[in-house]
């Protein structure tokens, strides 16, 4: 997978612009606010229909422009395909895939793959359960279409449930739906846990491995956690619905008495250690990014698996707080596949030994 180039047209703080793309590692340097993330987002959006950080698609459109268009060449197998995106005030988005007009955003989906890496995916190592969580499903329903629907219906599930337990005292007769939620939720919540099991099981060597070349040395641990009656996550989901059942008996006065919703896979974690000890207390900012990334690269690993053919890496503003080692192994190490890097710091990239430097000001690279 690689986007060989790209045009640009009134998106962000582009005017317009076209530029051809390294098959290797491309590095987007400039001083702050000139266009380096726009450029990603501009790769990110032709992957999903999406940004990664716009709330509304109307944000994409450049100030005093009417509309936005974006046009990448991009290799998929093999195979050359034109894909196109086209943003107007108040129209719905359109999308081209080699001329010919998409029906939905959805219709993008399979032919330009990425893995994203933001500056926040940092947080991930350090926080609450629930930026790990993300992780798990972002990969998983990339990959595994039967995860997401699952994943959809468990959400739905458990707002329904949350509105029950909340609204119980007002309204006392919701709590006749009560049993059937709790039950439908354990059934979901079987099917998400089996295959977080095995997602993490073949992720951990892989981000371990990555991370010890990366460190130089050091320990990644990945371990999955979910409802403490589960024996077995990697059993079938038949085998683990009487034991999520246990656990959802067993808290049903407490879920009442706290209106919480205390039993499922929605409270999920993934413990990560380095050298043995839990990240989230010990690591430091360069070893919380260094496990970040390992994860994020490990499952550049499962797509390229999965699609015999490397998604394209976007990693955005990794570079800083890495150490010179750290940094050589992000810039020339990595490889088998395409890579966009953005970085504020020219002087970084003076160790970079392939690929492609690229300089942004002003929404025109230079
Ligand atoms: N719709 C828009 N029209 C015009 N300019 C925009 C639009 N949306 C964002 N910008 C501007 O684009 C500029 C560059 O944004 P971008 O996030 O790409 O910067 P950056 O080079 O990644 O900077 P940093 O190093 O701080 O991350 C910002 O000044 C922002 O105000
Ligand atoms: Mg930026």
């Amino acid at each position: 997978m690689r986007v060989d180039s790209m045009i640009l047209e009134g998106f962000r703080n582009y005017g317009t612009q076209q530029v051809e793309f390294d098959p290797g590692v491309n590095v987007i340097t400039g001083d702050n606010a000139q266009g380096k993330t726009n450029l990603l987002e501009s790769v990110y959006f032709l992957t999903c229909g999406r940004s990664f950080r716009a709330r509304y698609d109307r944000e994409l459109i450049g100030f005093g422009h009417e509309k936005a268009y974006l046009c990448a060449g991009i290799d998929s197998g093999g195979r050359q395909q034109k894909l196109e995106a086209k943003l107007s005030h108040g129209v719905r988005k359109q999308f081209f895939a080699n001329g010919a007009r998409l029906k939905t955003a959805s219709e993008l989906s399979g032919r330009l793959t990425a893995v994203l890496f933001l500056p926040d995916d940092l947080y991930m190592v350090r926080e609450g359960a629930a930026s790990r969580r993300r992780l798990m499903d972002n990969c998983l329903c990339q990959l595994r279409p039967a995860y997401a629907a699952a994943l959809s219906e468990f959400s739905r599930c458990y707002e329904q449930k949350t509105r029950i337990l909340r609204d119980r005292l007002e309204k006392p007769s919701l709590l006749d739906a009560l049993d059937e939620y709790n039950y439908r939720l354990c059934e979901l919540s079987s099917v998400l846990i089996g295959y977080r099991a095995r997602f993490i099981k073949t992720l951990a060597p892989k981000a371990a491995e990555i991370h010890r070349e990366f460190s130089g040395g050091e320990e990644l641990g990945l371990v999955y956690r979910t409802v403490k009656t589960v024996e077995d996550a990697l059993a079938q989901p038949s085998e683990i619905l009487p034991q999520l059942l246990a656990h959802q008996e067993a808290h049903k006065r407490a879920e009442l008495e706290s209106g919480l919703c205390l039993s499922g896979a929605h409270k999920d974690d993934l413990e990560i250690c380095i050298n043995g000890n839990p990240a989230k207390e010990y690591a430091s900012q360069g070893q919380a990014r260094t496990a970040a990334l390992s994860i994020k690269l490990a499952e550049r690993e499962l797509h390229r698996a999965d699609r015999n053919e490397a998604p394209v890496l976007l990693l955005d503003d990794v570079l800083s707080e890495l150490d010179a080692q750290r940094q050589n192994f992000i810039l020339n190490r990595i490889g088998g596949g395409q890579i966009f890097i953005t970085c504020c710091d020219g002087g970084r990239t003076a160790e970079l030994t392939g690929g492609r430097i690229y300089t942004v000001k002003g929404g025109t690279i230079v």
